[in-house]
C-alpha cells in the first residue's frame, strides 16, 4: 500500500453530519432549505477533493441547468477506497455470500478492493479505454462487477450496468444509445436453481452492433462460451497481466483520474410513460456527497455494521446503497448473489445469522413472497444482530410492514420506508432510522434538502384537506439536492419534456402521494404509464411495443392490476388475427416475444384476448377503463359514452381472467 498517498488523503469515518435527534432533523432540515450552497458546501468538506469547489450550487428547471460543486476536481474512488487505507486497510469492504451456501464466503478487505480496482482500472487502460468512454457492465452478482464499475470510475470511464434479467435485444438498444466501446460480461450467472448464459446473450447482443471493440468475460459458471478472436479476453488474463504493471515492490498503485464535479459517473438505463428506456445520467460529485449522507442518516451507520442491502447492481438501489453510499463511507457492505428462496425460504435469515448482518435493506415484493412462507423458515434463527430494516423499490401494504416489524425486526427495529428513484440517485423521503418517527407504510419525511409539494393536474399546489385530513396530489420538488439526474444520454431535451416540463419549474417525480397533517407523505404508486413489478420499473408502452412484434398480434394494451406479491402485475388485452395454435399457445408465443425484446422481467401475468380494444373517437386507448376491468371492478367504469364503440366494453368485462 502506498501510505504518503493515503495519509494524504486519510480523514477518519466519523460522520460529523449524522442527525441524531428529531430536533437536530428539525433545524438541519431548516438550514438545508434556507442556505442551500452554505449547508452543502459544509457537508461537502467531509469529502476528499483534489481542489475545492468554486461554487456550491448553480441552478434552474427550465433547461434544466443542474451544477453542484462546480470547479471542483475529485475522484471518486479516492473517496470510497483510498481515503480508508490508512486506518482501514483490514477492514472488510465487501463480504460477498455466493449463491449457493456451500460455496466459499470472500471477504474483500479496503486494501484488497484497492488492489483489484487498480487493477481492473489498468485492464481498462490497456484495452483503450478513456475517460468518457462507456463501458456496459452485464454481469451476476459477483465482488468483480463492484471492481468493474470503480475500476471505470477511476479512470473516468462512464460505466452503464445492465441488469442480468434484461434480453439481448434491450442490450442491443443500450449499446447503441451509449455507444459504448467495451464490455464486461461473466460466462454465466447463478441464480437460486438457474444458470444464466450471460455471454451468449451478450454475443447474440452485438450482431450487427458497430461500436463495442472489446468484450472482456469474468469466469463465473464455466459454462460453454465462443470467443471471438480479436474481441474477445478473458478477465483472469487480463488482470493478470495487469497486477504486474500496478504492483511494485509490494506498493500498489494506479493514479485515479481527476475528474471535474460535474463529470458525468454513470449511465443507468429506465423506463418512463413513453418510448424505449432513457439513459438517466448521474455526474461525480453530487451524486457521491448525496450517497453517502443518505446512507450514514436513514440507515445510521456505525462504524463496523454490516449493512445487507439485498438489491442487485443492475438497478440504482445496488449502485447507491451497496457500492456507492457504503463504501464512501467506510463501511461493510454485503452483497449477496443469490434469491430470498433458493435453496430455501429462510436464505436471507441464514445470512443475517452467519455474518451478524446489522441492517437489512430489502424491497417489500421479497418481504410479500417470504410471508407465503410462513414463519416456519425463520424459527431457530438469531436474528439478534439486526438494528435496521429497511424497504424500497414501492409502496409497502401495512401488512407487509407489521410483518417485518414483528417477525424480522422482533419489534426492536426500526423500519426505514425509503421513497426514491433512479433519477433522484438517493432517498429523497424516509424516516431517519430511530431518530424521526416511523408510521406503516408511509415514507414519512424529507431528508435535509429535499422539498416536496402535491399539485393539482394543473400545477397548482395542493393546501386543501380531504374528509380525512388528507392532501393528495402529484408528487413534485421544488428545488434540486445534490443527487438529482443532470440529463438524459444524447438527448438533454427528453430530460426537460419528462421531468421538468408537466410543472413548469418543477421536477415532476411520476408518482400520486397523501401528506397528512405531521407532514409526512405516503407514496400511492405512479401516476403515469409506467408500472412498478415487483419493484421494477416498466413501461406500459415498451411492454405493448413487444407484444406488437408478435406476428399475429394486431394491436394491444398494457395495464397494472393489484398483484398479492408483486404489488402490481402485467395484465394484456390482445387483439389477435392469426390461426396458429390454441390460446394457450398463443399467450406462451406472446410471453416469450416478451421476454426476447424486454427480458422475462416484463412477461404478463395475464393475457386476454380480445376483439377491440375501448377508444375515443380520436382513437386514444381509455386505459382507465381497462385499469378497472383488470382490478376487478365491474359496475362503476366511468364514462363509456365518449367511446367509438361503448359496446366492446362489455365484451371485455365478460371475457376478463
Ligand atoms: C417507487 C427505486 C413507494 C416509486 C429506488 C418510484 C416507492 C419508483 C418507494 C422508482 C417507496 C420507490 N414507497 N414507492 N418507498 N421507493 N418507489 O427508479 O413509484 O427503480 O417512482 O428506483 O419506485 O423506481 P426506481
Amino acid at each position: 500500500m502506498n501510505r504518503r498517498l493515503t495519509n494524504k488523503l486519510y480523514s477518519t469515518m466519523s460522520y460529523a453530519y449524522q442527525i441524531k435527534s428529531l430536533e437536530q432533523y428539525q433545524s438541519e432540515y431548516k438550514k438545508s432549505v434556507e442556505d442551500p450552497e452554505k449547508f452543502w458546501g459544509d457537508i461537502a468538506e467531509n469529502f476528499y477533493w483534489r481542489k475545492k469547489w468554486e461554487s456550491v450550487l448553480n441552478w434552474n428547471f427550465a433547461e434544466p441547468k443542474i451544477e453542484w460543486y462546480k470547479g471542483g476536481k475529485l475522484n471518486i474512488t479516492e473517496n470510497c477506497i483510498d481515503r480508508h487505507l490508512a486506518t482501514m486497510a483490514d477492514q472488510p469492504a465487501i463480504i460477498w455470500e455466493p449463491n449457493n451456501p456451500e460455496e466459499r464466503v470472500r471477504t474483500v478487505t479496503y486494501a484488497r478492493l484497492h488492489k483489484r480496482v487498480c487493477q481492473f482500472a489498468q485492464v481498462l487502460k490497456n484495452n483503450g479505454v478513456k475517460k468518457g468512454d462507456r463501458v456496459c457492465i452485464y454481469m451476476g452478482m459477483v465482488p468483480e462487477l463492484a471492481y468493474a464499475v470503480l475500476g471505470c470510475a477511476r479512470i473516468g470511464a462512464i460505466h452503464s450496468v445492465i441488469f442480468g434479467g434484461f434480453s439481448a435485444q434491450s442490450i442491443a438498444d443500450r449499446l447503441e444509445d451509449a455507444q459504448a466501446t467495451f464490455i464486461v460480461t461473466c460466462d454465466g450467472a447463478y441464480r437460486g436453481g438457474k444458470d444464466i448464459p450471460l455471454k451468449s446473450v451478450i454475443d447474440e447482443a452485438l450482431i450487427g452492433n458497430k461500436t463495442v471493440k472489446r468484450v472482456i468475460v469474468y469466469t463465473r459458471t464455466r459454462t460453454p462460451v465462443s470467443m471471438i478472436k480479436g474481441r474477445d479476453v478473458w478477465w483472469e488474463d487480463e488482470m493478470e497481466y495487469a497486477e504486474t504493471q500496478i504492483e511494485k515492490d509490494g506498493v500498489v498503485s494506479f493514479p485515479a483520474e481527476e475528474m471535474d464535479a460535474e463529470d458525468p459517473l454513470f449511465i443507468l438505463y429506465t423506463s418512463g410513460s413513453t418510448g424505449k428506456p432513457k439513459g438517466v445520467v448521474h455526474s461525480v460529485a453530487g451524486y457521491m456527497v448525496w450517497t453517502n449522507y443518505t446512507f450514514v442518516n436513514v440507515f445510521q451507520y456505525q462504524p463496523g455494521d454490516i449493512h445487507f442491502c439485498t438489491a442487485d447492481i443492475g438497478w440504482i438501489t445496488g449502485h447507491s446503497y451497496i457500492v456507492y453510499g457504503p463504501l464512501s463511507a467506510g463501511a461493510t457492505s454485503l452483497m449477496f448473489e443469490g434469491i430470498p428462496t433458493w435453496p430455501d425460504a429462510g436464505r436471507f435469515w441464514d445470512i443475517v445469522e452467519k455474518h451478524k448482518v446489522n441492517c437489512l435493506y430489502t424491497a417489500p415484493t421479497a418481504i410479500r413472497s417470504l410471508m407465503t412462507f410462513g414463519t416456519e423458515p425463520i424459527k431457530g434463527k438469531n436474528l439478534s444482530s439486526l438494528k435496521i430494516l429497511g424497504t424500497v423499490g414501492e409502496p409497502i401494504n401495512e401488512e407487509a410492514w407489521h410483518w417485518y416489524d414483528e417477525n424480522i425486526g422482533q419489534k426492536k427495529c426500526p423500519i426505514v420506508d425509503t421513497w426514491w428513484q433512479t433519477e433522484t440517485g438517493g432517498c429523497l423521503i424516509s424516516n431517519l432510522a430511530g431518530v424521526t418517527p416511523a408510521k406503516a407504510s408511509w415514507a414519512t419525511l424529507p431528508l435535509p434538502g429535499v422539498q416536496p409539494l402535491l399539485v393539482d393536474e394543473n400545477g397548482k399546489e395542493v393546501t386543501e384537506k380531504d374528509e380525512n385530513g388528507l392532501m393528495k396530489g402529484n408528487l413534485c420538488m421544488r428545488a434540486p439536492w445534490p443527487g438529482i439526474l443532470r440529463t438524459t444520454y444524447g438527448d438533454h431535451e427528453r430530460c426537460r419534456t419528462n421531468y421538468f416540463a408537466t410543472y413548469p419549474n418543477l421536477y415532476f417525480t411520476g408518482d400520486g402521494a397523501l401528506k397528512d397533517e405531521n407532514g409526512f407523505y405516503r407514496i400511492t404508486g405512479r401516476v403515469d404509464d409506467v408500472l412498478n413489478i415487483s419493484g421494477h420499473r416498466i413501461g406500459t408502452a415498451e411492454v405493448e411495443n413487444a407484444i406488437n412484434m408478435h406476428a399475429g398480434v394486431v394491436e394491444s394494451a398494457i395495464v397494472g392490476y393489484p398483484h398479492d406479491i408483486k404489488g402490481q402485475g402485467i395484465y394484456a388485452f390482445v387483439i389477435y388475427n392469426g390461426h396458429h395454435g390454441d390460446e394457450a399457445l398463443r399467450r406462451q408465443d406472446i410471453s416469450l416475444t416478451v421476454a426476447k425484446i424486454i427480458g422475462p422481467i416484463a412477461k404478463p401475468d395475464k393475457i386476454q384476448f380480445v376483439t377491440g380494444l375501448p377508444k375515443t373517437r380520436s382513437g386514444k386507448i381509455m386505459r382507465r377503463i381497462l385499469r378497472k376491468i383488470a382490478e376487478g371492478e365491474t359496475e362503476n367504469l366511468g364514462d363509456t359514452s365518449t367511446l367509438l364503440d361503448p359496446a366492446i366494453v362489455d365484451e371485455i368485462k365478460n371475457g376478463k381472467i
